[in-house]
């Protein structure tokens, strides 16, 4: 049965009273910070070594791991999640069913122990999962095409979008497995889940449509990408690629909205999607506000099934990828954040008020009530935070700008008027628990030319993609300034023609690796990556990496894990003592389709059969012991 978190926050107050005064009087990261001490970080550094060979780059159709390892499959697409939810038929999916069933193309995942969030469980808790996008051509039998998708198909892709809420656990074996039926177990459907829309732009003309003449609500999130956690246990989920499910902005007349439609990349004809042609939402000539209720970050709490999810407008309207939460030193909030486009920027929100580890509900404004920021990173390895606030410097109404609302739906448009630095589509950003640096994965930007250079985007036809490391001033999230260097120039470092640099280390002794999308750390600081790419730059499957951060061994990359033919590994999560690696296995057979003729697929993963079916997969050691090391 459910606890109530009456009950969660009952028993949390009763652990936390036997901490004593301190702890009352510090918030709980600066608590943790003051017990390790600097000297602790050192030996947790000079203790540690990744520990395994890496695997043998490839491009099967097989998940392949280094020795020692083994995985099993854990959730897949259509697998039953609700009391009663149908098992997956893929011959007779309805969307109705898709809304009971775990949906399409996982992405960002993160581990929710039980009973409560700061309960440290590791063999049980809630793995909260986000569903990015659909493949057509691999979900229905001889999907004739974008012409002639019909209404039904639309809405099982729309359902099939969204979030999971999903209870695991692993048992006596050592296996994981998922609880169908949970009470937790949720979906969070594109094509019927309530949102609410919080902070300045809430109720602001820019979401006001024709389901909402308030602009304080929405139904469903789109293209929800990366994600995040925050202290309090809620699940932050963004928004990203949401311009290609909408058509016709070109049919708007010629003023701010349609220029703010031509920034987010909304198409003027026909999307990349036809879902306007079914459903009236998505067509701009009909909805013009329509996109705007998209591209925000949402937050919910993942232990409560009733909760309603919150599309939170003060962290800035963008093709969010994830949000690095972290609890400053004086107790407020800082928010990580990309934007996931070639030349577009690094953001991170800092909330006004202060962390309430005692009261779980005192921390619900903590991301309404705040400050966004946009990154300029200077040549000489100095950077700044530049505030997108309404009136200060050039966000005015002599540029357009009439409130903190249009600043924030048109956070693009501001940030490029302070003068942030264009990056080479910013992903995943993370902060390193020891060390605590900031780690920004930049994917790629072929767009880039020579004379577009910066020391932060050395590249020119950027296909590789690099990894930058921020270090706050002070080591505090809330400062203003920071400093940056180069951690990763990604390629293959035994091929000097792609000019890799791996923090020093030689290049021709590390793994190649390209196109770093996602990340996470270990207990220990070591980074790990995910790359979504690598088939068109390096020619091989794409796959999971680590790396040192800190000692001899710093920028030493290693693969541990190649994924199956057409895939990309969309994200990567440990349990808390690091036993269990759970890995997004997103678009399988991507570049195939689902025919007959088995000649039109590239992919069997993962039941040697079709459809293929997105999956999250369980990585362990074959002993037990931490995935990280021996
Ligand atoms: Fe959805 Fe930027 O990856
Ligand atoms: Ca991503
Ligand atoms: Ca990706």
């Amino acid at each position: 049965m459910t606890e109530t978190l009456g009950t969660i926050l009952e028993r949390r107050f009763q652990r936390r009273s036997l901490l004593g005064g301190l702890a009352k009087t510090l918030p709980v990261a600066a608590f943790a910070t003051s017990l390790r001490g600097e000297d602790a970080n050192r030996d947790a550094i000079r203790d540690f070594r990744l520990q395994f060979s890496s695997v043998t780059a490839n491009s099967r159709d097989a998940v392949t791991l280094a020795a020692g390892y083994k995985h099993a499959v854990l959730l897949k697409w259509g697998d039953p999640l609700l009391a009663n939810a149908p098992a997956f038929d893929s011959a007779n999916q309805s969307a109705a069913k898709q809304e009971q069933q775990f949906g399409y193309n996982c992405d960002w995942m993160d581990f929710f122990p039980l009973p409560s969030h700061d309960s440290n469980t590791a063999r049980h808790g809630l793995l909260v999962v986000n569903h990015e996008y659909t493949n057509p051509e691999l979900m229905f039998k001889n999907y004739a095409g974008y012409n002639s998708q019909t209404r039904e198909q639309t809405e099982i892709e729309l359902a099939a979008h969204g979030l999971t809420v999903v209870e695991i656990m692993r048992d006596a074996s050592g296996n994981w497995r998922y609880i169908p039926s949970s009470s937790y177990n949720r979906r969070i459907s594109s094509l019927s889940t309530a949102m609410s829309f919080t902070g300045p732009a809430a109720g602001s003309s820019w979401l006001k449509t024709a389901q909402d003449f308030e602009g304080t609500f929405v139904t469903g999130s789109l293209n929800n990408c990366a994600g995040g956690k925050t202290p309090w246990g809620t699940a932050l989920s963004g928004e990203e690629n949401f311009h290609q499910y909408f058509s016709n902005a070109g049919a708007l007349p010629d003023g701010p909205l349609k220029s703010l439609h031509a920034r987010y990349g909304l198409p003027a004809a026909n999307g990349d999607y036809p879902w306007a042609r079914h459903i009236d939402r998505f067509d701009i000539a009909k909805h013009p506000n329509e996109p705007n209720r998209y591209g925000w970050v949402v937050e919910f709490d993942p232990y409560d099934p009733t909760s309603r999810p919150r599309k939170r407008t003060a962290l800035g309207r963008f093709r969010h990828e994830g949000v690095a939460v972290q609890v400053a030193r004086n107790g407020r909030i800082a928010g990580y954040m990309g934007d996931d486009e070639r030349f577009q920027f690094i953001y991170k929100y800092v909330s006004n008020g202060t962390y309430n580890a005692f009261n779980r509900a005192a921390n619900d404004k903590l991301l309404d009530e705040g400050v966004l920021y946009a990154a300029k990173l200077n040549d000489n390895g100095s950077g700044e935070w530049l505030p997108l606030i309404y009136g200060q410097g050039p966000l005015t109404s002599a540029n357009g700008f009439t409130n903190q609302a249009d600043v924030l739906v048109n956070a693009r448009g501001a940030a490029a008027l302070l003068g942030a630095t264009q990056m080479d589509r910013p992903e995943d950003i993370e902060a390193n628990p020891i060390n605590g640096k900031i780690y920004v994965a930049l994917t790629n930007n072929t767009l880039r030319t020579d004379r577009q250079l910066d020391k932060a985007n050395p590249r020119a036809v950027n296909r590789y993609g690099h990894i930058l490391e921020f270090t706050e001033d002070e080591a505090d999230h809330t400062s203003t300034k920071f400093t940056w260097e180069v951690f990763l120039l990604c390629g293959d470092g035994k091929n000097s023609a792609h000019g890799a640099f791996f923090a020093g280390f030689d290049p021709s002794q590390a793994a190649a690796i390209a196109n770093p999308d996602n990340l996470t750390f270990d207990n220990k600081g070591n980074l790990w990556i995910s790359t979504d790419g690598q088939p068109g730059t390096l020619r091989i499957n794409d796959g999971i990496y680590a790396v040192a951060t800190e000692g001899p061994e710093r920028g030493n990359v290693k693969q541990l894990l190649s994924l199956v033919a057409g895939a990309e590994a969309a994200s990567l999560v440990l349990n808390p003592d690091n036993t269990a690696l759970f890995v997004s296995v997103q678009h399988p057979g991507e570049g195939g389709r689902w025919t007959d003729n088995s000649a039109d697929s590239i992919s069997t993963f993962p039941d040697n059969a079709q459809p293929v079916r997105p999956a999250v997969i369980v990585v362990s050691k074959s002993a037990g012991n931490p995935v990280i090391g021996s």
